[in-house]
C-alpha cells in the first residue's frame, strides 16, 4: 500500500525542511516530499493508496525512544514486548531500545535473540535491544559484548544501577568502542543513595522519607564521563535529572569528549514540590528534582545540550505501587504520555521550537544509536510520526495501552495530540475517537 500524506507541516531536522507539502510513500520508503504535490499524483492516485489528510498537523520522521521497560522476559506482569511496543507506538514511537534488567537479564547473545524473536513475533515497531554490562547485572563479569552486538544489540548498560567497579566498566568501555556502540549509563552511586526513594530536600523531610542526594547521580556522571574521555568511547546519560548533570555534559562536549544526554518528560516537567503526598506514582530513579534542577534541564535541552527526550517508561503492577514511597519500586510509565508532556511544558512555553522537538524525539536518538531513522528525505525509511501540537485533553490513566498504569499526570491537562504512527510504510497506530 502506497501512502499519499497530504498537507500536513513537514518537520525534518535532518534536512532542515519546516514547511507545508505531501510525502508519497512507496515500498516502505519516502518516495517523495515536495510542495504540494496533489497535482501530479502519478502512481499514487488508485486503489493501492492511502490518503492521509494531515492538514493542520505535523509530519516527523518517527521517534525513537532510546530507554524503555518491557519487562519481557520475567515480569510479563507487569508489560510484556507486546503491550509495551503498542504503547509506544500510541506515543508515536516507531522505534524503542528495552534495556536490559528482565528476568533473565539480557545479557548474552542468546537473550538477545530472545527479545528480537519477541519483538518480531509481537512488535509493529523497531525494536533495538540494548545488552547488560556484566552478567544477571551483578556488577563481577563482564558480558559477552561482541557476542550480544552480533546477534543485535545495539548499545549496552547496566540501566537500573550503576557499575561500581570502575575498572570493570573502563574495561566494558573498551570493549563497546571496539563493537562500535554505545554505552547507556545509568548514574547512580550506590554507596551514596542508601535507603533514599526520592529527592533530598524540603519534601522529602515533611514526609519523612529518606533522600537521594544530587551528587548520587553527579558522582558518576563525572566518573563516566572522564572514562569515556580516557576511553574514547560513545557515553550516553540516561535520564539526567540534576542541574550539575547538564553543566558536566557541556564542558564535556566543550573537551570533545563523546557524550550525548538524555532528558525524561517526568524531570522537566514536574518539580519534587509538586509530589502531593506519599503517592508512589511520584516515585522513580532518578527522582524528581528542585525547581532549579528542572529548569537547568529545561535549558539544557533548548540549547542542544542535552540532545534526546527519552521515557524510562518503567510500567510496574498495581499493588506495588499502592505502596508507600519508601517501600515501592522506583518507575513510572512514559510512553504514551511524553510527546504531549514535550510539547506542554518544552515547546508552549518557548523552550523547544516544533522543529527542535522533532529532533530530540528522532533525528538525535537515531545518530546517538547509529541507526536508519529521524531523517524523511526520498530514500529513506518510511518512519513517520503525525501529531499536532494543539488538541487539549486530560491524560488519563484509563486510557493507556500500556499494562502500567503508574503515572503521576492522570488528570493532568496537555496540548499535543499523535494521530498516526507508521513504521515501513504501514500504520502500526492511528488515533480513533
Ligand atoms: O525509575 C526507574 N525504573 N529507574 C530505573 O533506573 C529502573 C526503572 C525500572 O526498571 O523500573
Ligand atoms: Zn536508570
Ligand atoms: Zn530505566
Amino acid at each position: 500500500m502506497n501512502l499519499w500524506i497530504k498537507g500536513g507541516h513537514l518537520l525534518d531536522p535532518a534536512n532542515n525542511r519546516d514547511e507545508i507539502c505531501d510525502i508519497l510513500v512507496k515500498d516502505g520508503k519516502v518516495a517523495a516530499a515536495g510542495s504540494l504535490l496533489s497535482d501530479n499524483p502519478g502512481d499514487f492516485s488508485g486503489e493501492n493508496t492511502r490518503i492521509i489528510d494531515a492538514a493542520g498537523k505535523y509530519v516527523m520522521p518517527g521517534f525513537l525512544d532510546l530507554h524503555v521497560h518491557l519487562r519481557e522476559p520475567g515480569f510479563e506482569y507487569k508489560e510484556t514486548i507486546k503491550t509495551g511496543t503498542a504503547a509506544a507506538a500510541k506515543g508515536g514511537f516507531t522505534a524503542v531500545c528495552p534495556m536490559p534488567n528482565t528476568k533473565p537479564a539480557t545479557d548474552c547473545p542468546e537473550m538477545i535473540r530472545k527479545v528480537l524473536d519477541i519483538a518480531g513475533r509481537d512488535s509493529k515497531i523497531h525494536v533495538y535491544p540494548v545488552g547488560a554490562v556484566t552478567k544477571e547485572q551483578e556488577g563481577k563479569e563482564m558480558t559477552d559484548i561482541a557476542g550480544m552486538v552480533k546477534a543485535g544489540a545495539k548499545a549496552i548498560s547496566e540501566d537500573g544501577k550503576s557499575v561500581m567497579d570502575a575498572e570493570l566498566y573502563r574495561n566494558a568501555m573498551k570493549e563497546a568502542k571496539k563493537a562500535g556502540i554505545p554505552v547507556m549509563a545509568h548514574c547512580e552511586d550506590k554507596n551514596l543513595v542508601g535507603a533514599g526513594a526520592m529527592n533530598a530536600g524540603a519534601k522529602a523531610e515533611e514526609l519523612g522519607i529518606p533522600g537521594i542526594t544530587n551528587a548520587v547521580e553527579d558522582v558518576i556522571v563525572a566518573r563516566d564521563i572522564l572514562l569515556a574521555k580516557e576511553t574514547g568511547v560513545k557515553l550516553h546519560l540516561c535520564h539526567c535529572s540534576t542541574k550539575d548533570s547538564v553543566t558536566m555534559v557541556e564542558l564535556a562536549k566543550k573537551e570533545g569528549v563523546n557524550v550525548s544526554g538524555e532528558v525524561c518528560p517526568h524531570h522537566f516537567s514536574l518539580t519534587e514540590q509538586e509530589i502531593p503526598g506519599d503517592d508512589a506514582n511520584y516515585k522513580m530513579n532518578p527522582p524528581l528534582r528542585s525547581s532549579a534542577d528542572v529548569e537547568a534541564l529545561r535549558r539544557g535541552l533548548s540549547e542542544g545540550i542535552m540532545e534526546a527526550i527519552s521515557t524510562d517508561h518503567a510500567p510496574h503492577g498495581e499493588d506495588e505501587k499502592k505502596k508507600s514511597i519508601a517501600e515501592a519500586p522506583f518507575g513510572i510509565v512514559g510512553s504514551e504520555t511524553a510527546y504531549a508532556l514535550a510539547v506542554t511544558y518544552l515547546v508552549k512555553p518557548g523552550y523547544l521550537t516544533p522543529m527542535q522537538l522533532a529532533e530530540r524525539m528522532s533525528t538525535n536518538p537515531c545518530r546517538i544509536l547509529g541507526v536508519p531513522g529521524g531523517n524523511l528525505a526520498a530514500g529513506m525509511p518510511a518512519d513517520i510520526t503525525i501529531a499536532d501540537m494543539d488538541s487539549e485533553y486530560a491524560i488519563d490513566k484509563n486510557n493507556l495501552v500500556s499494562k502500567g498504569k503508574n503515572t503521576p499526570f492522570h488528570g493532568v491537562k496537555v496540548q499535543g495530540r499523535v494521530y498516526f504512527t507508521i513504521v515501513g510504510g504501514e500504520v502500526v497506530y492511528e488515533y480513533k475517537e
